[in-house]
């Protein structure tokens, strides 16, 4: 089959924000205790942080962290993870039926960041708590010193603030699984608050408000209008949560999902600017997506697990290589929609339905979602062009009629490169890809083809496999610019 790609240098969608390529630790499973922290791995650092964690962190060029969670940080209090390590409480979270020792605090963190090269994105307990609590953690966090909480921080090793710029106003508030689970006008009005204190201690502070959990809860999209008439004033983003599964093992549908996730998005600006318009504003509500991925294999096996222990075994799904053309797909989502989506977070980093899995005392490996994520950090990062696509349809189940391609094109001026991103959605056909671009100013010719395909749509990566699923560099001398059945690929044109 034939897929063209029509573009033109003129029609842009929008320069997409490096934090689209932002991430998500939370005290969840085995993300931070026995993933990113490791006391007495034979890698881990005098900090107790696995260094080869953080090489297969640091390759993925992240440039935010959301932390501390996710359902978590709505039963947390944020005082029991700071000061000397002995001395912190150990205590139930009641999210994910977890004793929580709090050996991993805000510091640890923070020096985490500092040596993977990210920035820290904070969530804040709006379930438990409130004002005062979210006040008194910017003010530890971020004002230099000479106050009791500065000070604290001070006492407790770190000199220099911690200067996080961006700030949850909670975690999907309107789920009711959610610890201090609220309704729109009850967290609209303690959001509006807490933002209001942050802002009075600093304008330039970034705040997220909490949209809906998914497009499928019954308050959807009722809770993001409520929401922003009471935090207009102070929010800068809206938050956007999703997780994708293929419980039918649907291959077709599954490959489809970043429909789901453009209709969420499309849905979700709709809202924001409804409100504006009723408003007279002239603000633009940006969305923050700080948690999509495919969640589902690990789902029974949770059921399982043990309850009040440190690092259970939550959330561990194994990604196959169709998970990997999901992200793939996704990916391009979220870079389609560059002019409203400002930062996206992979949920989550290690082990917890994550890119990046770990044994304990034993090695780490790259899952097979790592890949395309990998290259659309690297190579996502320019302006996004309005393409349109002539290339055969399908119908499914779900979403109708779908393109067999999901693709976006990413054009950086300085390097005069395009780089176009393509899943092959067809589970028989090879596409042939044509680009017509207009207004470039040199004739372009590929210069690299990286691609990602299997014939099994199962398979997977392991500690012992770690590299079955791996892209690889083609000969573009031989057949260019064909896209297997069943692939992702990068096109890069020069
Ligand atoms: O990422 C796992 C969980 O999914 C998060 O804790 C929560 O915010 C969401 O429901």
């Amino acid at each position: 089959m034939k897929c063209t790609v029509h573009a033109s240098k003129n029609f842009v969608i929008g320069t997409a924000d490096k934090r689209l390529f932002s991430s998500f630790v939370e005290q969840l499973g085995r993300c931070v205790y026995g993933g990113l922290y490791e006391k007495d791995h034979p890698l881990s650092d005098e900090d107790g942080l696995r260094s080869d964690v953080i090489k297969l962190v640091k390759d993925l060029d992240i440039p935010m962290v959301r932390f501390p969670g996710g359902n978590y940080v709505s039963n947390h209090r944020w005082e029991d993870s700071v000061g000397p390590i002995d001395e912190r409480p150990v205590r139930l979270d009641l999210a994910w039926k977890a004793l929580d020792p709090n050996t991993f605090g805000i510091k640890e963190f923070i020096d985490w960041c500092k040596k993977v090269g990210t920035e820290p994105m904070m969530a804040l307990n709006l379930g438990t708590r409130g004002i005062d609590a979210a006040k008194d953690l910017v003010e530890y966090c971020n004002h230099p010193g000479g106050t009791a909480l500065s000070d604290l921080r001070k006492s407790h090793g770190s000199e220099a603030p911690y200067n996080i710029k961006m700030w949850c106003l909670g975690n999907e508030m309107d789920g009711p699984w959610q610890v201090g689970h609220k309704t729109a006008d009850e967290y609209g009005r303690l959001a509006a608050e807490v933002g209001k204190a942050i802002k009075l201690f600093d304008p330039s502070l970034e705040l997220v408000a909490c949209g809906s959990s998914n497009s499928d809860m019954p308050t959807f999209p009722s809770w993001e209008e409520t929401v922003l008439e009471h935090t207009w004033e102070v929010a800068d983003y809206l938050s956007l949560h999703m997780y994708f599964r293929n419980d039918e093992d649907d291959t077709e549908t599954f490959l489809a999902s970043s429909k789901k996730m453009d209709q969420f998005i499309e849905t979700v600006v709709h809202v924001c600017d409804y409100v504006q318009a009723k408003k007279r504003s002239k603000k633009t509500m940006y969305l923050s997506f700080d948690e999509w991925n495919v969640w589902f294999h690990s789902n029974e096996q949770d059921k399982t697990e043990p309850k009040w222990n440190v690092g259970k075994h939550l959330l561990e799904d194994v990604y196959t290589f169709e998970d990997a053309l999901v992200v793939g797909c996704l990916l391009n989502s979220l870079l389609r929609h560059c002019d409203r989506v400002k930062v996206a977070c992979l949920a989550q980093l290690v082990n917890v339905i994550a890119p990046i899995m770990t044994e304990e005392g034993g090695p780490s490996w790259a899952q097979t979602i790592y890949w395309p994520f990998y290259y659309a950090s690297k190579y996502g990062r320019g302006e996004v062009l309005d393409i349109r696509l002539d290339v055969p349809t399908y119908k499914n189940h779900h979403y109708g009629e779908v393109p067999y391609a999901d693709a976006v094109l990413v054009y950086h001026a300085e390097e005069q490169e395009l780089d176009l991103f393509v899943v092959n959605r067809s589970l028989d056909e090879t596409m042939e890809i044509s680009l017509d671009a207009i207004g470039f100013p040199t004739q372009l010719k590929l210069i690299e083809h990286i691609l990602l395909h299997h014939t099994d749509l199962k398979a997977s990566n392991d500690r012992d496999n770690p590299e079955h699923i791996k892209p690889v560099v083609m000969d573009i001398t031989r057949e260019p610019y064909k896209a297997p059945r069943q692939s992702w690929n990068l096109f890069r044109f020069s």
